[in-house]
């Protein structure tokens, strides 16, 4: 071989070698990238384990809340729930006439209603307003928040007409009632935290404030949204026997007989029977492990280790719990890039996007690629990763909607209609059917988040089975709670008849 022929065997060995070194570069990229991803699917195997809530486990946690119930109608401070007694005895029955304001302070907005009724469960005209609450409100002083909305509530007064004598007042909040139109604040929830006005009665603040605005009107019927929501509910099926919030946060409340509540030995009512505020959010379910995003969650939102069934079900922490798998995700890969400043904010991604997520049926996650960018700021995402936040989103709907199933089915049981022996005697018509039950439901996660209200719907089949499931409706009842608090208002305000 000449020299030049050694020159192009030496030329074309190095290309060769650089070649291999590009070639080896590549694969160990690839390998790094790899195995980063599956430290992604670590995150993302442990999620679903941790939280999963098979059916079994689910009838436990029925199980638990059905004992936690008895337990809180036995004594107080027996039991995680706290079977607030509402003082409500008598429910509208659709006799009731006449205009009626309500206010209710909820988890994410004022609203203000007047509403007319007429003969035979006829609502004649309804106005409603509809008004967010301020961070700094939910954070000030108690006379600023009762101000800010008996001012609201005179300017819609004056627009309105001052025809309305009677002011439904719904509450949101786990309150002691002393008598329809009293009770004391016990606690705030769902993030709010005005410290001064815990302990005290709140149909009093409001009725000071209405004072301090110049508006001759006073609260004569407070209540829970629970409770307003059974009360519409009821008002157009009599049926009706339990009401169940899901929204910013969670609660149910129910139709309890008086012999029941045994903590009140001489509780008289009209009717036997009172509407019993469960209360709970603040229930822990001990079959569902804790997660690491439960636990952190469980440190940097108020009511520190509580209100740990709200937590994992409300509208208020969902969307922070995907964003807490996102950030360990982040942490344990590259997946989402290397500008994921976004994921290390608190609160960030809320829970409408978490729904908007996971209700994306395009087929290049579209919409979830815009919210990744729009709200959290992390750019370029690609599909497979696009694809995993979906996933993460679902588990986390999923096991909300399913302990909110088993909530409903323990309130079944603890009634005896759940076809078991569990709760106190079987119901059952006089032909030896279970009797119809039907649950009032409100609630934007419910309403408003199909693939939520799926899961929910399914678990309680599966829970109870097909015979019982057929005589359970859950029935969703557009602005139950302020349309029950002017309902309950007139019922509080007319005649008093017998029965609930
Ligand atoms: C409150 C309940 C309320 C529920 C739904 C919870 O945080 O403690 O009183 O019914 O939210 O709004």
């Amino acid at each position: 071989m000449g020299g030049a022929g050694w020159l192009r065997v030496a030329a074309a060995a190095g290309c060769a070698a650089v070649t291999c070194a590009l070639a080896t570069a590549m694969v160990a990229r690839r390998v790094v990238a790899w195995r980063r991803w599956l430290r992604a699917m670590a995150v993302l195997r442990d999620v679903e384990e941790s939280f999963a809530t098979p059916t079994e486990r689910l009838q436990r946690v029925v199980n638990s809340l059905a004992v936690e119930m008895f337990a809180g109608l036995a004594s107080e401070d027996a039991s995680k729930v706290r079977m607030l007694l509402t003082c409500v005895d008598s429910l509208p029955d659709g006799s009731e006439e006449g205009i009626y304001y309500a206010v209710d302070i909820g988890g994410t907005g004022f609203r203000f209603l007047k509403v007319q009724l007429g003969p035979g469960s006829t609502i004649i005209n309804q106005k409603i307003e509809r008004q967010p609450v301020k961070k700094e409100l939910m954070e000030g002083t108690s006379e600023d928040f009762f101000n800010s909305i008996a001012s609201t509530l005179k300017n819609f007064i004056e627009r309105e007409g001052d025809e309305g004598r009677a002011l439904g007042f719904t509450f949101s909040f786990p309150v002691r009632q002393f008598s329809i139109t009293s009770g004391s604040l016990i606690r705030w929830t769902k993030e709010f935290s005005i410290e001064d006005a815990i302990g005290q009665d709140v149909a009093q603040c409001l009725n000071e404030a209405l004072e301090r605005n110049g508006l001759n009107l006073k609260v004569n019927a407070l209540m829970n949204n629970t409770v307003g929501t059974l009360a519409l509910g009821h008002y157009y099926d009599e049926d009706t026997i339990a009401a169940v919030i899901i929204g910013a946060g969670t609660n149910a409340c129910y139709i309890e007989r008086n012999e029941a509540i045994t903590k009140c030995q001489c509780l008289l009512t009209n009717s036997g029977q009172t509407v019993v505020n469960v209360e709970w959010g603040s229930f822990r379910p001990p079959q569902i492990p804790l997660t690491p995003y439960d636990i952190c969650f469980y440190n940097e939102t108020t009511n520190y280790y509580d209100q740990g069934f709200e937590k994992m079900i409300s509208g208020v922490y969902l969307g922070e719990i995907a964003r807490l798998v996102f950030h360990k995700m982040a942490q344990e890969s590259d997946v989402f890039g290397t500008d994921v400043d976004g994921l290390a904010i608190p609160f960030i991604l809320s829970t409408p996007c978490l729904a908007a997520i996971r209700e994306d049926d395009s087929l290049d996650l579209k919409e979830v690629g815009s919210i990744l960018e729009e709200q959290l700021k992390i750019h370029n995402v690609p599909l497979k990763t696009r694809r995993l936040v979906q996933r993460v989103c679902d588990i986390i709907t999923q096991r909300a909607a399913r302990l909110a199933a088993a909530g409903i089915v323990a309130i079944l049981q603890k009634l005896g209609r759940d076809g078991t022996l569990c709760g106190t005697t079987r119901v059952r018509s006089m032909t030896g059917v279970p009797k119809r039950s039907a649950i009032a439901i409100d609630g934007c996660l419910y309403k408003e988040y199909s693939v939520f209200r799926e899961y929910l719907n399914e678990a309680v089949l599966e829970i109870l089975g097909e015979e019982i499931a057929a005589t359970v409706v859950l029935k969703v009842v557009e602005e139950g709670s302020g349309m029950g608090a002017a309902l309950i208002a007139a019922t509080y305000s007319s005649t008093r008849n017998n029965s609930i």
